[in-house]
């Protein structure tokens, strides 16, 4: 589920997690560059980070100002400058804009185990770019920092949310009741996860 703002868990032993140390570097798709988060995207975040619509079944409110995208954009910038897990941009590669974010929200390195979020604005909903982004991060995540079980986790509300995780290869494990507040209200989320074991699944 997507936290925009939420802070990330320690990576104190990456190490142990058989990896380098966190780096958001620059991950390529066909149609998307996910790269790191600049001050200067804040122009194309706002126009969809201000969306309702889009925040809707994410645990982040709509933001209310330019000022919120920035100090958004502040936070992850933060995280990359002290080597914790983080958020990548999306990038369109043909119009270099900024249309969504994806990320990781939390990392458990004794574990090996990591879960991801995303957000696209509105105007990109529907063309699989969030399945090609997520499918990008699922294999760095598998391949670069060698973890072993991928968790992302929706809003019953949001099928969109959980067919993209199907077609990464996800499975969906359960129904978690009432697990989180999402604008004041107590919301039923469903828990979906890859494990290393079974991705030659996912490519075949
Ligand atoms: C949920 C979200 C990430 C989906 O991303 P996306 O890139 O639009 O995903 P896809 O293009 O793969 O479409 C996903 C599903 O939406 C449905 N869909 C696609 N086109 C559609 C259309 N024109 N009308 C209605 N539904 C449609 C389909 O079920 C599709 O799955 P399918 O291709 O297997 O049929 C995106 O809608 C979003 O960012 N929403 C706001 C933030 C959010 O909810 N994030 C997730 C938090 S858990």
């Amino acid at each position: 589920m997507d936290k925009i703002a939420a802070p990330a868990l320690s990576l104190r032993s990456l190490g142990g997690a058989g990896g380098g140390a966190w780096e958001a570097e620059t991950l390529e798709t066909d149609r998307l560059r996910l790269r790191r988060l600049r001050m200067r995207d804040a122009g194309d975040l706002y126009e969809w980070t201000s969306d309702p619509e889009v925040a809707r079944y994410v645990l982040w409110e709509a933001h209310r100002s330019p000022g919120e995208t920035r100090a958004y954009i502040r936070y992850i910038r933060s995280l990359y400058r002290r080597g914790l897990p983080s958020s990548w941009g999306i990038e369109l590669r043909e119009e270099k804009r900024i249309i969504g974010t994806i990320g990781v929200m939390a990392w458990s390195p004794e574990n090996r185990s990591a879960e991801v979020g995303y957000s696209l604005g509105r105007p990109w909903w529907h063309r699989g770019y969030a399945p090609e982004a997520l499918g990008a991060v699922m294999d760095w995540l598998f391949d670069r920092m060698y973890i072993n079980r991928i968790e992302a986790q929706c809003d019953v509300r949001n099928p969109d949310s959980a067919r993209v995780m199907e077609k990464c290869g996800m499975q969906r494990e359960g129904l978690l009741r009432q697990r989180v507040i999402n604008k004041g209200e107590a919301v039923d989320v469903l828990l979906y996860a890859a494990l290393r074991e079974t991705r030659r699944e996912l490519h075949a």
